[in-house]
């Protein structure tokens, strides 16, 4: 469903099947070499997520994208998994956009867990001013989405995301504000067997 224009929500756009394989993989990922880690950002704020960027990492301390964490451990970034690049192509399709996905930010919010309002703005100006879009995946706990306008004053509406549902924000919605002001704990599927809520977010830094 159209939230805005060139923004959707689409409620359970993944079956249980798929989520809990895709649980299995975060899971992985996120406990994988090497790990999700807690970033620091430029004001020296802790953020209140576990992060893990695939493809390529997103700095806290700079807000650019790099091949390794310079931020953190110096590691090499992993690899985007092919089926994340598929996934993204296809809900950006049902949104009648077109996504080459090349950058998976995973986020684990714990029961505490939350983001700030704030823009996605540090891929290339040439990708965000194409308004390629971002494709969100929601799994796990029901987060409190925040989905706001231009600027950061605009009104803002709360959208429930729970397990299963998508989110993409492309076009004219490419540079809106949004943020989770809170996980809704024990709301995740049982099938899952997630404490928590992991969320991917498939993004292209750059036109190809
Ligand atoms: C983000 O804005 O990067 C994450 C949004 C979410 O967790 O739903
Ligand atoms: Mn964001």
């Amino acid at each position: 469903m159209q939230v805005a224009p060139g923004a959707f929500h689409f409620k359970g756009y993944l079956s249980i099947e798929r989520q809990r394989q895709l649980a299995d993989c975060c899971r992985e990922l996120m406990d994988g070499d090497p790990p999700g880690y807690v970033p620091v950002v430029r004001g020296g704020g802790r953020m209140h997520v576990r992060m893990l960027c695939l493809g390529r990492h997103w700095n806290g301390k700079t807000y650019r994208y790099e091949r390794s964490r310079t931020d953190h451990d110096q590691l090499a970034v992993p690899p985007l998994p092919a089926a994340f690049g598929d996934l993204a192509r296809g809900v950006a399709a049902a949104a009648g956009m077109e996504l080459d996905a090349d950058i998976c930010i995973l986020n684990y919010y714990d029961r505490d867990g939350r983001m700030g309002l704030h823009r996605d703005q540090d891929e290339t100006e040439r990708s965000v001013a194409a308004g390629v879009p971002v494709v969100s995946i929601s799994l796990g706990d029901t987060a409190r989405f925040l989905f706001g306008g231009l600027r950061r004053r605009d009104p803002i509406d709360a959208v429930l995301l729970e397990s299963g549902d998508a989110f993409v924000f492309g076009g004219a919605a490419r540079l809106r504000y949004h943020g989770v002001s809170r996980i809704l704990p024990a709301t995740a599927p049982s099938e899952l067997h997630i404490a928590g809520r992991y969320n991917l977010t498939l993004r292209r830094y750059d036109l190809a």
